[in-house]
């Protein structure tokens, strides 16, 4: 009987190259959603970790600058699990810590430095002198100056209708908050708020980090 019954053998795929690219996206797709899939039930994707709270409104303004200005084409905002960047930045950067990230600024491109624990290790006044001319405090800094941020009132920003969206994904903000929300913007530049949102970087998490470094990773 050999040769006469046909069987579906990998001979047909090779010699097939529609069939072959069909069942190459078949398994590339399922093995990518394998992988991918869990992360959206993982507890330590999903669950902020101590500390981590919603972006408050001046921070979230802020937040949206930093994207509208493309700081994160330059900076990271992800310390890997590396002796060096440990050493560098602090506690390695855990998923938890990006829950009420929406996108994610994890970045991968690093002309400056990390900026995941970046949260007061300056004060704000360097923070101004800096944006307003890197060369000012560091001289050989290839990093763009911002002057307009200060001039730039953030009054009257849509930040509720931002919240509102952002609790459609998932964040918990409270109608409280919502409605406290323009407040805070009261008075405020850019620069307020692009400081007030780099200030608050990973600092209220970092001891949860620590402690979850410490353990091996385990949380
Ligand atoms: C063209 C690349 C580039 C862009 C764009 C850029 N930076 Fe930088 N940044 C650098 C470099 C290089 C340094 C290191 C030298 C220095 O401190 O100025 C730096 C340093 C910093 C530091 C100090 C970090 C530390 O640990 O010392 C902060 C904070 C910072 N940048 C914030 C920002 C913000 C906010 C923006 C967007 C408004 C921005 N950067 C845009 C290149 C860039």
């Amino acid at each position: 009987m050999s040769g006469t019954k046909k069987r579906f053998s990998h001979e047909l795929l090779e010699r097939n190259i529609g069939l072959l690219i069909f069942f190459s996206i078949l398994v590339v797709s399922f093995s990518g959603l394998v992988q991918i899939i869990p992360l959206f039930y993982q507890h330590s994707t999903t669950t902020p970790i101590e500390g981590v709270a919603p972006y408050e409104s001046l921070r979230l303004v802020g937040r949206d600058i930093y994207i509208r200005e493309g700081c994160v084409g330059c900076h990271s905002q992800q310390i890997r699990q590396l002796q060096s960047e440990v050493q560098r930045y602090g506690p390695y950067s855990v998923a938890g810590e990006s829950v009420y990230d929406h996108p994610f600024l994890w970045g991968s491109k690093r002309t400056g430095p990390d900026l995941a624990r970046v949260g007061q290790r300056y004060s704000d006044e360097w923070h101004r002198i800096h944006l307003r001319n890197p060369r000012d405090v560091v001289k050989e800094s290839n990093m763009p100056a911002y002057p307009w941020l200060q001039h730039n009132t953030v009054e009257g920003a849509d930040v509720q209708d931002r919240m509102k969206v952002l609790r459609t994904l998932g964040v918990p903000y409270t109608d409280a908050d919502i409605e406290a929300a323009p407040q805070a913007l009261v008075g405020k530049t850019e620069e307020d708020a692009v400081v007030a949102y780099l200030q608050g970087l990973g600092v209220a998490s970092r001891a949860a980090a620590e402690a979850i470094m410490q353990a091996g990773g385990e949380h």
